[in-house]
C-alpha cells in the first residue's frame, strides 16, 4: 500500500509498505530518519518514541497503515537553537544523561511532552511520565537532573508543536 503523512512538517510518501509494518519500520527504513531507535520492538523500552497527532506513542506498536493522512513528529522535528539542539537534548547533555545514547531519543520526546503539559514538574511526576521509558546505562539520577534542568530553561509554548491540554489527556497514551 502507498502511506502519505506528514512527518516533522513535511509531506511523505511511501510506496509498496507492507500491512503488518511499523510506524518504525516506516521511518528508519523508508524514510531515512534513523533517531527514533528500535529495541524491543514490544512497546516496552520507549526507545522508540515519536509524537503521532501531538501525542507521544511507540513507533513501534503502531501500523504503518494508521499514519495515513496523519502528522508524525520525531526528536529530528524538535525546534533546534543556534547550536543544533532543542533544549531538553541540551539539557541531557549538560547533565551528563547521555550514555550509550540508545535511548536518549525516545526520552528526549517524552521529556518534552512532559514539560509542554507541566513546564515545572516535580520529580514524582517526572518518574511517572518516564516510567515507560528504560535506559540501562545512567541510573536515572543524571536524567532526571536533566529534566529539572530542561525545566528552568523551559519556555515550550512557543515550540511550534500543536499538544493537547493535561485535561484532555487520561486514555493513558
Ligand atoms: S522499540 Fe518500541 S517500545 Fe521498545
Ligand atoms: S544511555 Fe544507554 S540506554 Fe540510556
Amino acid at each position: 500500500m502507498r502511506i502519505s503523512c506528514t512527518v516533522n512538517g513535511e509531506q511523505r510518501r511511501a510506496d509498496d509498505v507492507w500491512a503488518g509494518e511499523s510506524l518504525l519500520y516506516l521511518l528508519r527504513e523508508r524514510l531515512g530518519l534513523p533517531a527514533a531507535k528500535n529495541a524491543c520492538e514490544q512497546g516496552e523500552c520507549g526507545s522508540c518514541t515519536v509524537y503521532l497527532d501531538g501525542r507521544p506513542v511507540c513507533a513501534c506498536l503502531v501500523p504503518a497503515g494508521q499514519v495515513q493522512g496523519r502528522e508524525v513528529v520525531t526528536v529530528e522535528g524538535l525546534p533546534v537553537e543556534a547550536d543544533g539542539l532543542h533544549r531538553v537534548q541540551r539539557a541531557f547533555v549538560a547533565a551528563g544523561a547521555v550514555q550509550c545514547g540508545f535511548c536518549t531519543p525516545g526520552l528526549v520526546v517524552a521529556v518534552h511532552d512532559l514539560l509542554t503539559r507541566r513546564p515545572d514538574p516535580g520529580d514524582p511526576e517526572i518518574r511517572e511520565a518516564l516510567a515507560g521509558n528504560l535506559c540501562r546505562c545512567t541510573g536515572y539520577e543524571a536524567i532526571l537532573a536533566a529534566v529539572r534542568l530542561a525545566a528552568d530553561r523551559s519556555d515550550h509554548r512557543d515550540d511550534g508543536l500543536d499538544h493537547r491540554a493535561d485535561a484532555d489527556r487520561g486514555d493513558g497514551s
